[in-house]
């Protein structure tokens, strides 16, 4: 089975579906004696996905996930480079395709070029999607702090943030989707898995500061079309680290507002470097000091014990306008955090509020962050242009007082 789409370059909005991609196939390879046929032919060249893996060449591996392997491979006519995600044969097409080939193109939500069942093995299936040469955000946190001792900057965590609630208010509500029909009977899609390493960078930019970056939402693998009247989850999906205050194990209701909150753990996790709950570890051993805790933790099996007490854990975010000293003694401290600015401190705290209700939508969120984020950028301008004028003419309180 191969279903392919039309590269984003040759369409900004993903219309094509995958039953013309067939039709498409099936025309091309019935004959090519007519100019129609020819044309798409040549359409096919083009396509970086088209049969795939014969056109194809494997480079490497990209990343290890729980549902297989991503590798890195060249299609050779164009040398556009795809990382392709192989997965175990399923008997249907997997959920992460069946959402992405549904949603318009977005800048920053992953691409996919198409899927191939029994390939590049006979017992898998993989999927085809445009390559993020910058890796995911987990891998550059970790490797910036542990190989650069740098941290996040104030102008690249503005970016970020307004990427990810951007493509979480077109996911959630189509906002900025360029077709306003489409946008009218938009059915909410939740992705349920936000985190650093399901967030891929596509390019660092060129500014030093990082505030040009540019990132992408991917793995869309628990992703599924909202149904508010069916929340529960069928097990317990996702990172459960990361999980909002008000999904429980017991529960285990995913909504719209689990996403907002773990669009605000990527921020929090990037300014501290732990996420926004208390130490897991001490939360279990106080709970071990009960008899019924520690007759809890016995019974809980080994491979899933971590997880129940991470969804156990009270949520603590901490804020990110303050003095590094101000949390030096907190035990999950990692390293320093720098101090970021009480405007964007506001919008990490619209995503990460405990009570639901008070929780801003994904469309709420965007909207503050841009408004916030180009007055912070105006502000900067201005303190630069006054100590320009100070340079240029000398003239500073100091002086005054001579
Ligand atoms: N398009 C891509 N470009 C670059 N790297 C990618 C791409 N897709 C995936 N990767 C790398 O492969 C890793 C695993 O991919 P992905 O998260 O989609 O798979 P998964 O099996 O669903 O993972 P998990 O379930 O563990 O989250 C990512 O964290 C990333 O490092
Ligand atoms: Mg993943």
């Amino acid at each position: 089975m191969a279903l392919e789409i039309q590269s984003p370059l040759q369409s900004p909005l993903l219309t094509t579906t995958f039953g013309d991609v067939f039709e498409k196939l099936r025309m091309a390879s019935s004959s090519s004696s007519n100019d129609s046929d020819e044309h798409n032919v040549q359409d096919l060249d083009l396509n970086p996905a088209h049969d795939f893996p014969y056109n194809h060449i494997r480079v490497r591996e990209l990343g290890d996930g729980s549902e297989g392997i991503v590798d890195a491979y060249v299609h050779k006519p164009t040398g556009t480079c795809l990382a392709v995600k192989m997965i175990q044969n399923k008997p249907h097409l997997p959920a992460e395709v069946n959402i992405l080939r549904k949603i318009p193109y977005h800048e920053s939500i992953i691409h996919m070029y198409g899927f191939y069942g029994a390939q590049p093995q006979p017992d898998t299936d993989c999927i085809l999607f445009e390559h993020c040469s910058g890796g995911d955000l987990f891998d550059l946190q970790k490797n910036s702090f542990e190989v650069n001792n740098a941290v996040f900057t104030e102008e690249s965590m503005w970016a970020i943030l307004r990427q990810l609630s951007s493509a979480l208010a077109f996911l959630h509500e189509g906002v900025g989707c360029a077709d306003p029909e489409q946008q009218a009977v938009w059915h909410p899609v939740i992705h349920r898995d936000i985190k650093l390493e399901n967030v891929f960078v596509t390019s660092f930019g060129v500014k030093t500061d990082l505030s040009d970056i540019k990132i992408k939402i991917g793995d869309f693998g628990l992703a599924t079309f909202y149904d508010p009247e069916d929340k529960r989850m069928p097990g317990h999906w996702g990172t459960s680290i990361l999980w909002p205050p008000e999904q429980t194990w017991e529960g285990r209701e995913a909504t719209p507002a689990g996403d907002v909150w773990a669009v605000g753990c990527i921020i929090h996790e990037l300014a501290h470097g732990f996420p926004p709950i208390e130490d897991p570890e001490l939360h279990r051993e106080q709970a071990m000091k009960s008899r019924h805790g520690a007759q809890l933790d016995r019974r809980l099996d080994p491979n899933i014990k971590r997880f129940y007490w991470e969804a156990k854990t009270p949520r603590w975010p901490l804020p990110i306008n303050i003095d590094p000293e101000a949390h030096e003694f907190d035990r999950r401290r990692l390293r320093p955090t720098p101090r970021y600015s009480d405007t964007l401190n506001q919008c990490m705290a619209m995503s990460l509020q405990l009570r639901m209700e008070d929780r801003a939508t994904a469309g709420e969120l965007l909207e503050v962050v841009e408004e916030m984020e180009a007055a912070y950028h105006f502000r900067e301008l201005e303190k630069e242009t006054m100590a320009m004028v100070v340079d240029l003419t000398g003239d500073d309180s100091d002086d005054e007082e001579y």
